[in-house]
């Protein structure tokens, strides 16, 4: 049986799980450019293999898990669709060693950055590049489980609880030298081609996480952080996505790249209009991607 087509397909969907500020302001956003969204409720939601023809049809994914995501985007682009961030975008950005593989690829300066196995090349990264070093989980968010670790002692500890406790995930060791950054980080928000705002997130906690208490701060788009930014972007390939920065000694390094933007906290201090400018790019997309009307 071959697949239908999907009947009084609408253009647009927006397909989400729990509904955070950033999908409040979204619809917010369509609706005031008098565009109508579908709204797709994930858990409600079942996809069928080869079932349908989505050729034509856009997608803008804002559910929250990182695996849920990425099965979403897989599913909805076999049936034809134009889905945002595309899948292969969303696998590389939701792993951390993916990102860093994806940004060494193409020449993007990113803190010293190794992958380990065991306890020895740990200690041996760590004595290449000196105490402290930052052992990250490659999937992850919000600065959890990411751990700055002084010595040895701190290293055995760790990585004893990873082994023991932790999933498949938790038996690759990213590791990375420690930036020695001011008590900030920086972050590009990324359209495509385009970077639309810059904030700094100052904080306490060496994690400027946002989610750790950090406040936010709008920050002028500079020459070095567009070209950085884009070429971050362009590396993991491309999307809507916020490029985070740290600022070192030799220059601005990429943090990492996210792939599911949280922009509620950076309208008001950019000035900028984030949720409006996703709208916009997006509806872009859409009318790229519709066929030809015959
Ligand atoms: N190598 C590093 N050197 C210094 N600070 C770092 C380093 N890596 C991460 N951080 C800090 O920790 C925060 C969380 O790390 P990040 O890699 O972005 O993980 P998450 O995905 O959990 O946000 C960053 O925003 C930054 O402030
Ligand atoms: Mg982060």
């Amino acid at each position: 049986m071959s697949p239908a087509p999907n009947p009084g397909a609408p253009r647009l969907t927006v397909v989400h799980d729990r509904l955070r500020p950033e999908e409040h302001l979204l619809f917010e956003a369509f609706d005031a450019r008098g565009v109508h969204v579908e709204r797709l409720y994930a858990p409600a939601w079942q996809w069928q293999a080869g079932a349908v023809r989505r050729d034509g049809e856009t997608y803008l994914l804002r559910t929250l898990s990182h695996a849920r995501t990425l099965a979403i985007a897989r599913a909805l682009e076999s049936d034809g669709a134009t889905v945002v961030n595309a899948s292969h975008v969303i696998d590389t950005c939701g792993d951390k060693a993916a990102t860093s593989a994806a940004l060494a690829r193409h020449g993007v300066p990113q803190p010293e950055t190794a992958i380990v196995f065991s306890r020895d090349e740990a200690l041996a990264f760590a004595e290449r590049v000196g105490w402290p070093i930052v052992l990250k989980p490659t999937l992850g968010s919000w600065g959890r489980m990411v751990s700055r670790l002084h010595d040895v002692d701190a290293l055995d500890a760790v990585l004893e609880h990873k082994m023991h406790l932790g999933g498949p995930h938790h038996q690759v060791f990213y590791l990375q030298e420690h930036v020695d950054k001011p008590q900030r980080d920086l972050r590009a928000f990324v359209l495509g081609e385009t970077v639309i705002a810059a904030i700094a997130r100052e904080g306490s906690d060496w994690r400027t996480n946002t989610a750790r208490g950090a406040t936010v701060r709008g920050t002028p788009v500079t020459p070095d952080i567009e070209r950085i930014a884009l070429a971050a972007a362009h590396a993991v390939g491309g999307g809507i996505l916020a490029v985070d920065l740290l600022e070192s000694d030799r220059g601005l390094l990429v943090g990492e790249v996210n792939h599911g933007l949280e922009f509620r906290n950076s309208s008001e201090p950019t000035g900028v209009d984030i949720p409006g400018a996703i709208a916009d790019h997006v509806l872009a997309l859409t009318d790229r991607h519709a066929p030809a009307v015959s």
